[in-house]
Order: C-alpha cells, then structure tokens, then sequence
C-alpha cells in the first residue's frame, strides 16, 4: 500500500489507530465555492466539466487546497454511465439531470449497450491519473459511482423525482425488468470502477440516494443484493451510503464492505453498537447545521466527535451533500473544530 503524507483517512476506514477523526464532505468540490463557480463559466455544461480531466482535476483540488481535507474525492457524477449509454443525458440549471430517452419497457432493457470504460469513459482514468500526480501523495483518493438502484430511479423516472412512482411501480408491476435492469448496471458499474481502480483510486464509495425509498425487504432485494455483488467484485476497500438507510445497517455491514455512510437520520451512537467493530462510519452532520452560527456549528460537530472520542473506525463527514448557499467560511469553522478537536 502507498505511504501517504497524510494517512489518517485510510487508517479510519481500515480501523488502524489515527492520531484524530479525518474529515472530507460529500460534494466538497462544488457551487459553495466561488473558486468553482468561476471554473464552471469557462465550461457550457457540467457534464463538460466532468469530461475535461484537466478541469475535473483542478475542480478535485480547490478544496484540498482550501480547507486542507484529508480525503479527496474524484470529480465527476453518478450518471457518467447512463450518459455514456446515449440516453440524451442533460443537466438543466436549477432543474437537475433530465432525460431524453427513458427506461419503461423489457426492449428498453435490452436495447442497452454495453460499455468499454476505455473506450466510452476515458476522461474518467484520465482524470483519476491527474488527480493522483496534483495529490503528489499526501492523501487518498476516493473513487465512486451511484448504486445501480439510484441510477435506475433516473433512467426510469427520466428525471429527479421526489416519489418514484414509475421506479417503484416497475418493483411490484415487472419485477423481472427491474431486475434485469439492475444486473446491467452491476455489470457495467464494476468494470467502470474496475477503470477507476487501475487508474489508482485508493478506495471506492458507492451513492446509494434513493435506496432508502424502499421498504426494507425490498431494498434488500433491489439494492442492497447489487452493491454487495460490487463489493464482492472489487479488491478494494468499498464504502457503501444508503441515504436513509439506518434500518438495514447490520445487513449493510454484512456485505464485506470497509465503511458505511451515514445520514443524519440514523444515531450514530445507535449505529455504532449495531455495527460493532464489523465496519468503519462515515458521517453524519445534518449539511443543514451549516446555517447556524459558527458556535452551533462546533458544538453539533463535536457531538458527533465525542462518540468515537480516542477511538478508530470513524470518518467525520456530512450526512448529504453540501448544498450551494453553505458560506465557505463556515466549512472552515467544520474543518477547524474537527482538527482541533482533542
Ligand atoms: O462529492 C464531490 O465533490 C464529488 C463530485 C460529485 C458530484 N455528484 C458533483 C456534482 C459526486 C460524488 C456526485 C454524486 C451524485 N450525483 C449523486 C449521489 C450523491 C447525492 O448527492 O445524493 C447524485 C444523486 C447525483 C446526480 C446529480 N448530479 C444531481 C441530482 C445533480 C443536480 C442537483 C444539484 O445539486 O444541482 C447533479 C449535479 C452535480 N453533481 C453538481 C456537482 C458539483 C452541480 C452541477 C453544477 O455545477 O451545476
């Protein structure tokens, strides 16, 4: 394994002893900072931005290089592989993805192509590479791609969808083509972090948004069962994020991944006992506190931190993404409190 500068964020995930708790937010490259709104006008589009490595690398390290992070994650987004299946993938301002082709039939299914990440992806293990040599080793880099579930609800929906009608409707009317569905993207999703892996990422996170839609049999069946068959493909520590995902946790943690996601619906106290020293927990601050003031921010931080205080097993991170209007100044009262933190 790579000696890092900074190895605190691997040694949590494997449950090595760290000198304190790392920290890394989801979506900690994005609109919050003025630094990538500016790179953003030099792009048309965000996907444009995800396919240009020279731009997703820079992107990857503003906030290494502002906040001093001790994880960076890959630049990009989870609908890379549906976009690269000429689905007529768009990303309209303030509307999110959309689009132009939709999943609602077998023949759907079946007309799917399959994808050669080298041929189909390739600014993705360019990107990783560059982001590895500008990282010149001082911390790890996350890899990632959404669970095959959550990249269907967009297939099918067509769009971000609050209820998921048509997805879950698809579950109970033609369980057979959610299925087939979802062994698709499997496929396609460990070959595509498969790409991600020989470029150098140091372990793989898998966005589970909309698993926790279901209820609990069900997710089992429809989600679940597909990330452990991309833990059990991948040879590389995996950390798998069910948002709203705290009443499957044990079963979560019996797929042989290294860490699990938390949101901040699930106790982490509570969470902590259920998982015992099975996996590492990565979360949970409601991005919501990041409002408040700076001594709200500390104190509801700190709670959190108390409760792996002196000990292994636990990455400090939001329980969602950060959201656009968070001030960058307030991030850096989140960072300061974690590394200050005794
Ligand atoms: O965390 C990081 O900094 C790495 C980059 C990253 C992005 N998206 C960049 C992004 C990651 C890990 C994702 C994952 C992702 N993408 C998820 C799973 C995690 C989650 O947030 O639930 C999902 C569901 C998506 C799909 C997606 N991408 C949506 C629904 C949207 C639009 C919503 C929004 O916030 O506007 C995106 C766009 C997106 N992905 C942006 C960024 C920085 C904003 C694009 C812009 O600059 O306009």
């Amino acid at each position: 394994m790579i000696e890092y500068k900074n190895p605190r964020f691997m040694q949590a995930l494997l449950r090595q002893p760290v000198d304190r708790a790392p920290i890394w937010v989801m979506r900690q490259a994005g609109r919050y900072m003025p630094e990538y709104r500016a790179i953003r006008t030099k792009v048309p589009d965000f996907l444009t931005l995800c396919k240009t490595p020279e731009l997703a690398c820079e992107v990857t390290m503003l906030p290494i290089d502002r906040f001093g992070f001790d994880a960076a994650i890959l630049f990009s987004d989870i609908l890379m592989i549906p976009d690269a299946m000429q689905l007529g993938l768009k990303f309209v301002q303030n509307e999110g993805p959309t689009f132009a082709r939709v999943i609602t039939s077998k023949r759907d299914v079946e007309q799917l192509p399959t994808l050669d990440p080298e041929e189909d992806t390739p600014y993705i293990a360019n990107s990783v590479q560059l982001i590895k040599k500008a990282l010149d080793q001082k911390i790890p880099l996350i890899g990632f791609a959404g669970s095959p579930w959550t990249v269907a609800t967009y297939m099918v929906e067509g769009k971000t969808s609050k209820q998921h009608n048509k997805i879950r409707g698809m579950v109970y009317s033609s369980p057979d083509i959610a299925h087939q569905l979802l062994s698709h993207l499997t496929t396609e999703t460990i070959k595509y972090l498969q790409a991600q892996i020989s470029a150098g990422v140091d372990c793989v996170m898998v966005f589970d948004t909309w698993g926790g839609v279901l209820e609990d049999n069900l997710y089992q069946e429809f989600s679940l069962q597909y990330m452990q068959q991309i833990v059990a493909a991948l040879d590389i520590p995996v950390i798998l994020f069910t948002k709203n995902g705290g009443r499957c946790l044990l079963q979560q943690a019996q797929t042989g991944c290294v860490g699990l996601g938390l949101d901040w619906t699930a106790d982490l106290k509570q969470a902590k006992e259920t998982v015992g020293d099975m996996v590492a927990l990565q979360g949970n601050l409601d991005p919501a506190v990041l409002y408040a003031d700076p001594t709200t921010i500390a104190s509801k931080a700190r709670q959190i931190l108390d409760v792996y205080a002196g000990e292994t097993g636990f990455i400090f991170n939001l329980g969602h993404g950060i959201t656009p209007d968070i001030s960058p100044e307030h991030v850096q009262v989140l960072v300061e409190t974690v590394q200050n933190y005794v």
